[in-house]
């Protein structure tokens, strides 16, 4: 069967794999049809995910129909409509132990540590899989959207907060879209007017863009001086980490996605002055995809605006290079399988 791989930093090629067959009987035979791509690909293509070796078969936020009956799981007919859960947890580290298998310490993630998706056909646990009537392409949005959501559930995001989200790509949408989803008040910040329209689609009734305006004063209009309740770093620079806990109000909460590629310094002084809760938020657990599911029946997601790219499978090496050069051209990239 046909699949897209990584063979080497940089070089992607379509081409010939053994196709894929039922492991053990609790997995379910897959037709894969649209495969989103995000930074953690850019990261494996470009060789910069230690956790990824090559050759690698990317791809881990799927949409895709059963292909195949298997009679132990008479619930999975062939032809319905999936998306699912890409991550496999330990069941034995202390995350797994506390129920918070998102954060299991030995995670692998298909197209991460295991080949992934970017082909015709895959097998995966029955209990993996989510059905849901969404058009193929808003399936193969929710796996990304699921980090979003697991954030606002780390910062315990109500209708009565206002909340910040530094930025507004792939993930910072998500947040912002399932913070206003929630009912709260929400302030999309980025660097790019082009991101903070999206951002404003997604549901933020503020948009600051930080290059040409000022942070801190802005939140100070907006809030009355008090500051956001809670702030969601999706960026990972050292400024926006640091700025988290500058902008936070006094008993606010500030919750960490961006993976800070270097050290980030604090004046720890804030964080019992404000007696700040800080939290990290990593993948998703399974209520996430039924929530963003329900947000996206709800038509609660521009899913045009933030799908910026559709090709063929056969374009797929064409455009991860054409994304590596000019990253910012790009918002989300789908490949159409089959
Ligand atoms: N914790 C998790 O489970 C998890 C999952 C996926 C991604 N991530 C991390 O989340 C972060 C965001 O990922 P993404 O895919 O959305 O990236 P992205 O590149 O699509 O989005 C980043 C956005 O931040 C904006 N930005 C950059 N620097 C800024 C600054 N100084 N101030 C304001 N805006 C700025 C950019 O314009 C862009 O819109 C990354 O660090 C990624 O590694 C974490
Ligand atoms: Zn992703
Ligand atoms: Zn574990």
């Amino acid at each position: 069967m046909k699949a897209v791989v990584l063979e080497a930093p940089g070089q992607a090629l379509l081409t010939s794999i053994p196709e894929a067959r039922i492991g053990s009987e609790d997995e379910i035979l897959l037709q894969v049809r649209k495969i989103g791509l995000c930074g953690t690909d850019l990261n494996s293509y470009r060789g910069r995910n230690p956790l990824v070796s090559f050759p690698r078969v990317p791809g881990h936020e799927i949409a895709a129909t059963v292909a195949e009956l298997n009679p132990k799981h008479p619930e999975w007919q062939p032809g319905m409509q999936v998306t699912l859960s890409p991550y496999k947890n330990c069941g034995e580290c202390a995350a797994c132990r506390r129920n918070r298998p998102n954060a299991c310490q030995f995670n692998q993630t298909l197209g991460v540590q295991r080949d992934g998706a970017l082909t015709e056909l895959i097998a995966v646990p029955a209990n993996k899989l989510f059905l849901s009537n969404l058009s193929l392409k808003e399936m193969c949005l929710v796996e990304p959207l699921t980090v979003g959501f697991h954030a606002t559930a780390r910062g315990r995001v109500t209708a009565s907060d206002t909340v910040a989200v530094f930025g507004c790509g792939g993930v910072g949408l998500g947040v912002i879209a399932a913070a206003a989803f929630k009912g709260a008040t929400v302030i999309g910040v980025d660097l790019d007017d082009a991101k903070l329209a999206t951002a404003r689609k997604a549901g933020a009734a503020h948009a600051i863009n930080s290059a040409t305006e000022d942070l801190h004063e802005r939140l100070e209009q907006i809030t009355d001086a008090r500051g956001p309740d809670v702030v969601i770093e999706a960026i990972g620079s050292r400024q926006t980490f640091r700025a988290a806990v500058d902008e936070v109000a006094f008993a606010g909460r500030v919750v960490y996605i961006g993976y800070a590629k270097e050290e980030v310094a604090f004046d720890t002084k804030l964080f019992v002055q404000k007696e700040v809760d800080i939290l990290g938020s990593r993948n998703a657990l399974p209520e996430d995809f039924l929530s963003v599911i329900h947000m996206l029946e709800a038509h609660r997601f521009p899913v045009d605006d933030a799908v910026t790219h559709m090709v063929p499978m056969e374009e797929a090496p064409r455009i991860l290079e054409a994304w590596n050069h000019e990253p910012t051209r790009f918002g989300k990239i789908m490949i159409d399988v089959s």
